[in-house]
């Protein structure tokens, strides 16, 4: 799909748990009240002819400082939040993410492109200006540095909840889902998928982290990770290790499917952790 850099365009694809379309249709209908009064752009809704219950959003953004102004509006959050509630939200084009790093106005705050800096120092690199930093093979590190720019208003676990329905646990039994928030404000779910060697299930957790880096993220904020069990379920270690890689010093959300929930960082979940730098 075109796009000057003047008239981006973001897709999704947009789920509606059953029964809620109507709900759907008024959230977006507020949406799109929002993106013109604020001159953020304007948002068609289609919806598939086959599937009554999949619509398809494309925004047009004004620029790409507006896109990233709405992403960061907090009315605009509560809407996002809401809609996490009733639907599953798949990010196919992400049009505002930026290829180069941008001098402009916000460039030091929004992670972009490839960047290859395993989970360590994208977290150090938060308090450390770029030119300060050790670099013995610099390519490995270059790239714009990782911020949370979100205090995080999108509610992800329910996000994960969503996302666990679709887990395939027949031979544990044992769902989980998870949700992956993005510095653009971009949320991207996993479930738990396993297959009769066993050995080859994969985590909620990496399904996100791995369907993320495949869509072009490369800076992350928190993940929710949510399973049924009145204590809460920890990430395994190989998820510790994959989303401290890819996403350095994550907030980690647990959740089950009532309301309890508790919140770590990825660092006190695997405090001396193997990563790049090492190698
Ligand atoms: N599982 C996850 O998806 N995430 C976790 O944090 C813990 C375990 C899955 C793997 C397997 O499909 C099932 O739960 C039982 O271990």
């Amino acid at each position: 799909m075109a796009s000057s850099p003047e008239g981006r365009l973001s897709v999704s694809t947009i789920d509606v748990a059953e029964g809620h379309e109507d709900t759907f249709l008024s959230i977006a209908r507020e949406f799109s009240v929002l993106m013109a009064k604020k001159k953020y752009g304007r948002t068609d809704i289609a919806r598939d002819e086959l599937s009554p219950n999949t619509f398809y959003a494309v925004r047009h953004w004004a620029s790409a400082s507006a896109a990233e102004a709405c992403h960061a509006d907090a009315e605009v959050g509560a809407l996002t939040s809401r809609l996490y509630q009733i639907a599953r939200v798949t990010h196919v084009v992400n049009g505002v993410r930026r290829l180069t790093p941008a001098p402009s106005i916000g460039a030091d705050r929004r992670a972009a492109g490839t960047d290859r800096r395993a989970g360590f120092d994208r977290r150090l690199t938060d308090e450390v200006p770029p030119e300060t930093r050790d670099r013995r093979d610099g390519e490995r590190r270059l790239g714009p540095r990782r911020m949370r720019v979100r205090a995080g208003h999108i509610d992800l676990a329910a996000a994960a909840r969503r996302a666990r329905e679709n887990a395939d646990a027949r031979f544990s039994h044992f769902k989980v889902g998870a949700a992956l928030e993005t510095t653009d404000g971009s949320v991207v779910t996993g479930c738990n998928v396993e297959n009769a060697t066993y050995g080859l299930t994969i985590c909620a957790e990496r399904v996100a982290m791995f369907k993320a880096i495949s869509e072009g993220h490369r800076a992350f904020t928190r993940i929710a990770i949510v399973a049924d069990t009145p204590t809460l379920t920890p990430p395994c270690g190989a998820c510790r290790q994959i989303l401290w890689e890819f996403g350095g010093d994550l907030e980690v959300i647990l959740a089950n499917l009532t309301s309890a929930q508790a919140t770590h960082s990825l660092k006190t979940l695997l405090p001396l952790p193997f990563d790049a730098r090492l190698l």
